[in-house]
């Protein structure tokens, strides 16, 4: 089977599965973490196949849709397992996807360009425009706040408090998209990081000047 065909297949699989996600894994997710990646992946010289497929399966890993983390890896691996691929190939895909997600910053860091291409692709559909419109999304889906001035940025919280704080929103800004940038693994991805990265600061600089107007 060509390496084509082995994409198109996979690319069914992938809509099927994810076609009515509204917990930000839509399918369009995955076409612009795939197109991203693609651009970083000649930008960086990484192999073009082996970031298509991690980009096209990195959440069907993802315990949020799999139920844990460990059956999202067998779901990925039983799919590789009837396709035509050498096992590098599918080792080469499966270690890719397992570093993606971000995890706090605890997962294993990412070992080859291509992983790092992937992860920095995925990261970047978190931050700008796109990235704050998925953040809502999420936390409309999860019955989270929009925001809350009460609630202490978790940064400042014990793992006590952290456990049993609710997450809004404009809180996720901090817990992560504001720390993406510095974050990703390649030249081309902080390039294209910038102007979103400026964008999300200048939307919480407009949503807290809305926010002060009404409560003066
Ligand atoms: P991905 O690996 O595709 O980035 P995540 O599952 O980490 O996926 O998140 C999916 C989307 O939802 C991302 O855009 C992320 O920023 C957003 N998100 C995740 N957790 C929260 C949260 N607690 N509040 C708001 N948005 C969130
Ligand atoms: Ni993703």
């Amino acid at each position: 089977m060509e390496k084509e065909a082995i994409i198109r297949k996979t690319e069914h699989f992938v809509k099927e599965k994810l076609a009515d996600d509204a917990s930000g894994h839509d399918w369009w997710h995955i076409e612009r973490v795939r197109r991203l990646g693609c651009y970083l992946a000649k930008q960086e010289g990484a192999d073009l196949f082996i970031v298509e497929m991690a980009a096209l399966l990195h959440d069907i890993a993802d315990e949020k849709i799999a139920g844990s983390e460990e059956s999202g890896m067998q779901a990925v691996q039983q799919w590789l397992w009837q396709l035509p691929l050498s096992r590098a190939e599918s080792e080469h895909i499966v270690s890719a996807i397992s570093t993606v997600s971000y995890k706090g910053g605890h997962g294993h860091p990412p070992q080859t360009v291509e992983a790092m291409v992937v992860q920095d692709a995925d990261r970047l559909d978190a931050i700008g425009a796109i990235g704050i419109a998925r953040a809502f999304m999420y936390a409309g889906n999860r019955g989270h706040l929009l925001y809350d001035p009460t609630l202490p940025v978790r940064e400042t919280m014990t793992k006590e408090q952290y456990r049993h704080e609710r997450s809004t929103a404009i809180h996720h800004f901090y817990e992560k998209l504001l720390k993406l940038k510095d974050l990703l693994n390649t030249e081309s991805a902080k390039k294209l990081a910038e102007h979103r990265h400026q964008f999300l600061e200048q939307f919480l600089q407009q949503f807290y000047r809305e926010w002060d107007e009404a409560m003066e």
